[in-house]
């Protein structure tokens, strides 16, 4: 079975070839993303293997269709980039639900940790010798109180670490989950009380900007805001214009609204020509990480291990409903048992 892998970087291929060799995958790399010109290349192929930045539209659908390609297997847990209704009934689609929640849940707290005490200015200053200390002061995690804003697999890590530094922890969340023994608000109260607010739900319609102007208007003053989400949960506009009317303290964003031609890439050499991104990195209280809060030895590894594992189980004709994405029941449990648990 052969594989066309998309968007591919030097760090993904120790682990892929690794599984791929004793699962009787032959694994084609290629750097660039799937888009629509780039779908030809996976003729021959009866899987595609894509990241957060490879966006699959309907028309690319048709085309991989066209081609052979039978399902694509997502080397990440979002899977907002693939249009799934379109996917029905053509491609199966496969995730990784869960690989290292704490890769994420700590990289949200380096950010923080970061921006607080400013040690991207210290580190910058005292690399020149500059051993002032003016501007540099943080204020103490301990007994401020962070908003989670989706209590999953990372958002509850991200709670505990919270915890661990003696913050009082609110959250909220479509589904609250009373098993996490966390403090659930209304998204309004969270707002209103949160020093620190930090996302770890899902980019869907409804989560669309679920931070904009009305939002940061009900927040405190000072607010520091966190996210290791997906760019479009945050107005990006709005953002700046709090942080410009210094109503926003603080933002560490790992991720952009208009990432997907930017993040992954060098363009050191160039002129950056989306400005509210190069306003953002501009600010002295902002910090972006390009989409790498996942980049960890264990998650890499642990994504590699269940994308080919998703591949083998799919073209060994065994389901997997929990790693499967459907359009349809949007996963359900009981939704396949009429359909051998397949999608379709
Ligand atoms: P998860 O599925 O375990 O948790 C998501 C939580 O969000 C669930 O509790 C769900 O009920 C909640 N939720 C859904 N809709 C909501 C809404 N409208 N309002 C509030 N809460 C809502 O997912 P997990 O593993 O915790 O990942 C969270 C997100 O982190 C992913 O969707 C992905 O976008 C992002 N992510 C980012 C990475 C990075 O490298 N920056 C890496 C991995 C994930």
């Amino acid at each position: 079975m052969k594989v066309a892998f998309y968007d591919a970087k030097p760090y993904d291929r120790p682990g892929f070839d690794r599984y791929a060799a004793d699962a009787g995958l032959e694994i084609k790399y290629y750097d660039t993303h799937l888009t629509e010109d780039t779908a030809s290349l996976a003729a021959g192929c009866g899987c595609v293997c894509i990241f957060v930045n490879d966006i699959v539209s309907a028309e690319v659908v048709d085309r991989l269709q066209e081609l052979g390609v039978q399902m694509i297997a997502l080397r990440c847990a979002g899977f907002n980039n693939v249009d799934t209704r379109a996917c029905y009934g053509k491609l199966h689609v496969f995730r990784v639900p869960a690989y290292s929640p704490y890769a994420v849940a700590e990289h949200a707290m380096a950010m923080l940790l970061t921006i607080n005490r400013r040690i991207h200015k210290a580190y910058n200053r005292t690399r020149e010798f500059n051993f002032s200390l003016v501007g540099l002061a943080g204020f103490d995690l301990h007994g401020k109180t962070v908003g989670v804003i989706g209590t999953g697999k990372i958002g509850r890590v991200f709670g505990s670490i919270c915890k661990g530094f003696g913050m009082r922890v609110l959250a909220f969340d479509k589904f609250p989950d009373p098993a996490t023994g966390m403090e659930y608000v209304s998204l309004d109260d969270l707002f209103c009380a949160s020093d620190v607010i930090s996302l770890h739900c899902p980019l869907t319609d409804e989560t669309h900007h679920i931070i904009d102007k009305a939002a940061i208007d009900r927040m405190k003053k000072g607010v520091t805001i966190l996210n290791t989400s997906r760019g479009a949960l945050i107005d990006t506009e709005a953002l700046i214009a709090g942080i410009k009317e210094k109503k926003v303290g603080a933002a560490c964003l790992d991720v952009y609204e208009e990432e997907a031609d930017l993040f992954y890439e060098d363009f050191s050499g160039h002129i950056v020509q989306d400005d509210k991104l190069v306003r953002l990195i501009a600010m002295p209280n902002v910090i972006v990480t390009s989409h790498q809060a996942f980049l960890t030895n264990e998650a890499l590894d642990s994504i590699a291990y269940a994308t080919v594992t998703n591949i083998r189980k799919f073209f060994a004709g065994i389901p997997s409903p929990e790693t499967e994405v459907c359009y349809r029941c949007g996963n359900q449990p009981d939704c396949r048992e009429d359909r051998n648990k397949k999608c379709f």
